[in-house]
């Protein structure tokens, strides 16, 4: 089985890649550099000459890019993965956030997202868009919680953590197999991933649970309510475990702090 995937010198798609090939697939990445996604023609003869049995688009590309992988995924009805974000809500009116909910989005990321999720049900409306939250893991540099707050840590001399907000966020192993079993089943439509979906911790427990997991002993986590938002994408799949599974400091915390 070929599993196409887009965006693979980013932070998810080689753990992507990693647990496909696990699973016996032979994966095919993109690349830009040798065929461009501006170049239509070239694009589709690419496709043609590998004919993958599954696409996986996270490349945060063109919009144009993303109709063109979706209308040959609908033309040869090959199940079709986009990777979309939380980021398509905005923070009013405030979630948890379910797949039929109104994409309210006022940042250009947010807006850039729903509208590849437009063109891509619009060319292909069995496609599957699966909208994450952020991203962790212990190694993967890039776009990745642990990292970010490492960060935040070196600039700030602190870790600033609102404990009104209740992020949507998954490992991205688990991620990564959630992606690989919506493949899989060539599901269909919206769906929502969140670790954090049911038990709805804040940053600052999570903060403080990443702290003591992954030994950031110099961490100074600052709480604040800075920032208010039940973030949390609700209704999709049981695909991935609860964040208290990776962070066990997590399952002592009341999801009020
Ligand atoms: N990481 C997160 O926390 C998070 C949260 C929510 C949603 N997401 C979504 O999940 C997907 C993967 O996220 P990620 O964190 O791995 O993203 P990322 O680290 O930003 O990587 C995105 C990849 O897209 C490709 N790319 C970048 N600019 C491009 C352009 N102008 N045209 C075409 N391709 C371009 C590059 O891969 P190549 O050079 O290999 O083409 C790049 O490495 C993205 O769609 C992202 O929006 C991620």
């Amino acid at each position: 089985m070929k599993l196409l995937l887009t965006g693979f010198n980013g932070t998810l798609a080689p753990v992507l890649a990693r647990a496909a090939t696990s699973q016996g697939a032979t994966v095919i990445a993109w690349d830009r550099g040798a065929v461009s996604p501006e170049d239509a023609s070239a694009c589709e003869a690419w496709l043609d000459s590998h004919r993958p049995d599954f696409v996986a688009h996270l490349a945060t590309g063109s919009i144009d890019w993303a109709r063109l992988i979706a209308r040959y995924a609908a033309k040869h009805s090959v199940p079709f993965l986009f990777t979309s974000s939380v980021s398509v809500f905005h923070h009013i009116p405030d979630g948890p956030h379910r797949a039929v909910d109104e994409r309210d989005t006022e940042d250009s990321y947010g807006q850039y997202k729903r509208a590849c999720e437009d063109a891509i049900l619009e060319s292909y409306p069995d496609a599957c868009v699966a909208r994450i939250g952020w991203q962790i893991d212990p190694e993967r540099p890039g776009n990745n919680m642990l990292f970010a707050l490492d960060r935040w840590q070196e600039k700030e001399g602190r870790v600033s953590a609102s404990r009104a907000w209740r992020p949507a966020c998954s490992f991205m192993e688990d991620t990564a197999s959630a992606l690989l079993q919506l493949l899989g089943t060539a599901a269909v439509g919206i769906t929502h991933v969140d670790s954090n979906a049911d038990e709805g911790h804040n940053f600052a427990s999570i903060a403080r649970a990443l702290k003591q997991v992954f030994s950031r002993h110099a961490w100074n986590v600052v709480e604040t309510e800075e920032y208010v938002h039940d973030q949390r994408l609700v209704g999709g799949a049981k695909l991935v475990p609860p964040l208290s599974v990776r962070l066990s400091p997590l399952r002592f915390t009341s999801n009020d702090g």
